[in-house]
Formats: C-alpha cells, structure tokens, sequence
C-alpha cells in the first residue's frame, strides 16, 4: 500500500481525479450520478454500446480523458441489481472499483450511489472496506519498481455520498475492522526470520495502545504452568516459544470474557518429521491462526466494541534440532494428560491442547473459538472456498456459519464423535497426536476437543482459507487476513451489550 492511503466523505458535488461511478443493470444510474455525468451527453450510452457493457454485477466500463468531465477517466461500476446489497456485496463493490484505479493515481472520487440512491452510511463504509482490502499490498522488501508500476506517493479516494458527518462516523469503526485485517496480513506475510515468536509478540504488545490489557508468558512461566506439550514443540528451535494473553475489557465488568484462540507456528519445518523442500516456504504462514486472533483484538479495542474479549496465541518454531522432540516421545500436558508424539508434523494440535486448557482453565470463557492452519486435509475436503468448522455446541456452530454468509468469509461444519475420537487412542499414553490418514482434519479436532472442558467451543482449521489466498476482487496479496472479518461481525451480532 502506499505509505499514504487517505479515505475522506463529501458531499456528492464534489469532483477529483478519476471518477468512479455505479449503475444497474440496463445502464440506470441514481439522480446524483445522471447530474454528475449529464456534461459528457450520450458519452457513456455509446462507450456502453461500444464495448457490450450492460451493468452486470462486477462489470466495468473505462472511458479516458472524457470531454467535458475534468476528470482524466470515467470508470462506471455494474452493480446488477439495485437494491438490497449484502454486506459482503458491498465490499467487493468497492474492491472492483479499487482495482480500476490506476497505481499512479493520487486521486479518486467515488460516487457512492446506486440506482436507486444515495447508499446509507453502513453501504458506503462497506464499500470504503473492499476499497482499502482491495489497495493492500505488502512489498516492504521491494527496493526496485518495474517501469509503469511507480506508485503515487499519496493516494486519496474521496467518497461523496448524502451524509458526509455520518460516513465519518461509520468509518471510524469500520477502519478499526479493516486495520485489523491489514495487521493479520501484515503478519502472515511476513518472513520466519523477522517474524519469530519474540518478534510476533512484541507486535501484538502494541496493541497496548488501543488500550487493551497485554501479558507475555515466557518459557519459565509456561514452564511453571506445566504447558510440555507447547514447550516440546518449540524446544528445537533457536527462539524461544510465548504465549501472548491479550484482554480487552469493553464489557459489563463482572460477564465472563468470550475467547480466541491462535496457532501461532512461525515457521513449521515439520521438525524431524520434516516436511518436503517443494513449498516448505509456505509454512511462514502456520501463524495465521495467531494473526486473526490479533487482527481481531485490534478490531474490537479499535471500535470499543461493547464485549470482555480475550484473545491468547501459542508462538514456536517448529525445528529439527538435536534438542527437536523425537517421534515416540511422550509429552505431558498442562492438563496433566499424556501425548505419544507419532509425527512431529503434527505439532499445531500440541500447541493449542495446552493454550485451550490454559485459557479454559484460567479464564472459564463463555466460549471459545480457535483457529489455525491445522491440516492438509482439510484443503483436501474443502479447497480453499470454505474453512473447516468444528464444534461441540449447535448455536455456537450456527452463528458462525450466519457470519460467515454475511461476510463472504465461508464456514462448513464436519463431525465429531466418539468412533473419531478412538483413533488417537495411544498403546503408551492418552492419546497420540495423529490418527493415519484417514479423517485427518477431524482426528486432528478430536485431540482439541479434549482439552475444552464442557466449554462451548468450536474450532476452524483454516489451512486452506488462510495462505495462498485466491486473488479476489477484495484480496490480491498472498494472505487474506482471513477470519478478522467473521469473528468480528459473530462478536458484533450477538456478543456486544
Ligand atoms: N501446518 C501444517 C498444516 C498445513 C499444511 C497448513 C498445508 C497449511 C498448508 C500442519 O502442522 C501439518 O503439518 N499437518 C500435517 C499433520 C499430519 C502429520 C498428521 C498434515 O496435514 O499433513
Ligand atoms: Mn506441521
Ligand atoms: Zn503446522
């Protein structure tokens, strides 16, 4: 992103640089936008006709140096319909608009107006969300630029729309939510070698400026509270594991907090169970589950979100070592029960077996909800499209497939049940960390299950959702920041007094 990228809301008179504006389906344009463009006559009706562009939903109409509009380019949006916009349709509206504005631009107005008027203040922040999703980039360790692809050192997209005072307002919590994606991002896409447990925690430390509570356990605390399991996994690395505890109390002063979870692997070799060398670079990203969970925090701290919130994140390295836990070796729980180390590849469901007893324990949350980037097989059974979702409580579970249709961040439930649950029965200790191949991602959920208590809890492998996210109307970098929107708006929905 451009190291300036402003938003601001005016009213609709308002005109600089590149235009972009909305229509329906059959080219109808709302009154705001007909008055803005009546100076161009017939132009856009003949460039329409020209190139066959009808209005269709997600289609765009480029029309250069337009006489007569001062502006050096006229993008129309198709919006399909004209009315009853989801949230989610809102938000790619405005990554599509985004992505018709040209890197070098400074400026850019965007008529926030459908066919059939002026979108409400939530729509227009909606669309200033995909705008500013659809404008990230992460090329801090870019020293050259290809010709044609030098950047405005400032970038400002103006929308005028009704209600200018209001939009700021809406924006103001809306930016918090987008902020919290672009710092999930942020963090996924960074390398294991400036990214390593010390690091990822002294990030999320900063979150102490928004006013939110930060403890930092290190290997003599967790030591101390008897986490082998987490400890084992990080105990062939040259950095030492955190758990980072982040509270933010928004809430009725005595209701119990709700909590999140993350894996937070910075780097996941596979250990001495070590992975192939074809695409170990990817598992830079094994923190994405942690990088949601701040992202989120930040969000809700950012918004003052009416909620007691507790978000707590396992980091390790994930190392082969001469110190590195071996296969066969039995690791004993903050819970006091006993792991077999199979396949030390299998180290996220360590990690989180001692971070959901410790916040269970410490904590007794009203739910909890973790994610990480868990297993391949997930991608096997869902591809990238939907996270896996499992839970042991139905309205936990339902309200988290809601929030997932509304953002267009997707969940699917799978099973869980005791005929699961005996595949990782273990001959030596309670259980092994993995059951074979089959129902891998559900063998992997039965592990966590075991260390959640009676505690409604539910549990998404975003193995496939998180990294090497598919380059959409809202996303073109490597990770999405995928979950921060979800977990915001299940918050948002029901969570908040
Ligand atoms: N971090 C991986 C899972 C993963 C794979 C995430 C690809 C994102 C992309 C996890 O720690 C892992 O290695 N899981 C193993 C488990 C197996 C050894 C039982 C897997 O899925 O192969
Ligand atoms: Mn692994
Ligand atoms: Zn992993």
């Amino acid at each position: 992103m451009a190291d300036s990228f402003k938003l601001s809301f005016a009213p609709f008179a308002r005109l600089r640089g590149v235009l972009i504006t909305f229509c329906a389906e059959n080219l109808k344009f709302g009154s705001a936008t007909q008055k803005a463009l009546s100076p161009i006559g017939d132009l856009v009706r003949r460039a329409a006709a020209a190139d066959r562009f009808t209005g269709k939903n997600g289609s765009t109409l480029d029309i250069i140096a337009p006489a007569g509009l001062g502006a050096p380019r006229l993008v129309v949006v198709g919006t399909g319909k004209e009315s009853g916009f989801k949230d989610r349709d809102l938000v790619k509206l405005g990554g599509v608009a985004m992505g018709k504005v040209p890197i070098s631009a400074a400026q850019t107005t965007i008529f926030a107006e459908s066919a059939a008027g002026a979108f409400k203040s939530d729509q227009v922040v909606d669309l200033a969300l995909g705008v500013r999703l659809r404008a990230y980039t992460f090329d801090r360790y870019k020293t050259k630029r290809k010709e044609g692809e030098e950047r405005a050192d400032k970038v400002e997209v103006n929308f005028a729309c009704a209600n200018p005072a209001a939009a700021e307002r809406a924006w103001a919590r809306k930016s918090a939510v987008a902020d919290g994606v672009v710092m999930a991002r942020d963090l996924i896409n960074e390398p294991a070698n400036v990214l390593y447990p010390g690091e990822f925690a002294r990030r999320a430390s900063g979150l102490r400026r928004l006013g939110a509570v930060v403890d930092v356990l290190d290997v003599a605390a967790m030591r101390k509270l008897g986490m082998g399991a987490l400890l084992g996994v990080g105990q062939g690395s040259a950095h030492e594991p955190k758990v980072v505890v982040m509270r933010w109390n928004g809430g009725k002063r005595d209701l119990a907090p709700i909590a999140f979870i993350g894996k937070g692997v910075c780097f996941d070799s596979g250990g001495i169970s070590i992975k192939p060398a074809q695409g170990m670079e990817d598992m830079k990203g094994d923190m994405a589950g942690a990088a949601c969970v701040v992202g989120l925090m930040h969000a809700l701290a950012a918004r003052k979100a009416k909620v007691n919130a507790i978000g707590v994140i396992g980091l390790v390295e994930n190392m082969p070592d001469g110190k590195a836990q071996r296969p066969g070796d039995i690791v004993t729980t903050m819970s006091g029960q006993t792991i077999e180390i199979i396949n030390t590849d299998a180290e996220g469901r360590l990690v989180l077996a001692d971070v959901l007893h410790y916040v269970n324990k410490r904590f007794k949350p009203r739910f909890m909800i973790d994610l990480a980037t868990l297993t391949g097989a997930i991608m096997v059974a869902l591809g990238q499209e939907y996270a896996g979702l499992f839970a042991n409580d139905d309205k936990l579970a339902e309200r988290l497939t809601k929030a997932g249709e509304a953002t267009g961040e997707r969940v699917w439930r799978m099973p869980l049940g005791a005929e699961y649950d005996k595949i990782i029965d273990s001959k030596f200790a309670d259980m092994k960390n993995t059951g074979g191949r089959w129902a891998g991602s559900i063998t992997a959920a039965q592990l966590l299950q075991r260390f959640v208590g009676k505690t409604p809890w539910a549990h998404l492998d975003i193995a496939g959702t998180a990294l090497g996210s598919p380059q959409t109307d809202i996303n073109k970098s490597w990770s999405a920041g995928w979950g921060v929107r979800l977990l915001d708006r299940l918050v948002a929905d029901h969570y908040e007094r």
